[in-house]
């Protein structure tokens, strides 16, 4: 099973429907998929007393982790970096066996020209620093706000094609690195 996180936690966003193609993709390839989206993460874990404890309700989040072969992360750029959502959540894990030896792999939406460099280079260097197999191909975004049509689809093929290529390169990643077979 892949796990895909959409890193933000904004009604409406963009990341979710970007992530709704990455979700079809690997659909189409019948690679078993759960989707962690940070805006149904329960009110409670937003409670300081949740780094010691966590609430009953976020264990299917941490476990959707920890039972992932890999990790496809959809992230926006918010203030130059990743959303707050977004590192709370990594912050709310299990260490160190959320991240140590897991296959992850990165995408990178902006409203801006940089597509989120900035963002998917943090997250590189945080679950680098947790002994992530990080996968090199990641997928940038840049003018979002242009390349989603009303329905909230991408309108050019060629990103489209980009995103197949990084999850089809990332499925073929992970079933090396783990000596398993994703694909149904
Ligand atoms: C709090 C916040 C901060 C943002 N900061 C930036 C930024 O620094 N650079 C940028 O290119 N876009 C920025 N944006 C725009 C987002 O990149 C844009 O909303 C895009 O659609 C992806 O975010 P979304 O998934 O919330 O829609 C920001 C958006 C929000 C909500």
């Amino acid at each position: 099973m892949i796990t895909l996180i959409v890193g933000t936690n904004r009604p409406g966003s963009n990341t979710r429907k970007v992530a709704t193609h990455v979700e079809e993709i690997y659909a189409s390839l019948r690679v078993p998929l759960h989707l962690i989206d940070l805006a149904r993460l329960p009110a409670e874990i937003f409670s300081p007393t949740s780094y010691a404890e966590k609430p009953k309700a976020f264990h299917p989040f941490a476990d959707a982790i920890l039972n992932a072969e890999g990790l496809h992360v959809v992230t926006p750029e918010y203030n130059g970096g990743m959303p707050g959502v977004l590192k709370y959540f990594i912050d709310m894990l299990k260490f160190p066996e959320s991240f140590v030896h897991r296959p992850v792999c990165f995408v990178g939406l902006a409203a801006g020209m940089w597509g989120a460099l900035r963002p998917v280079e943090q997250l590189q260097a945080i679950f680098g620093y947790r002994n992530a197999y990080l996968y090199p191909d990641r997928v940038f975004l840049p003018n979002i706000g242009d390349l989603l049509d009303d329905s909230g689809r991408l309108k050019d093929s060629e990103l489209l094609e980009r995103l197949k290529i990084q999850v089809t390169g990332f499925v073929e990643f992970v079933e090396r690195l783990k000596g398993i077979k994703l694909r149904g």
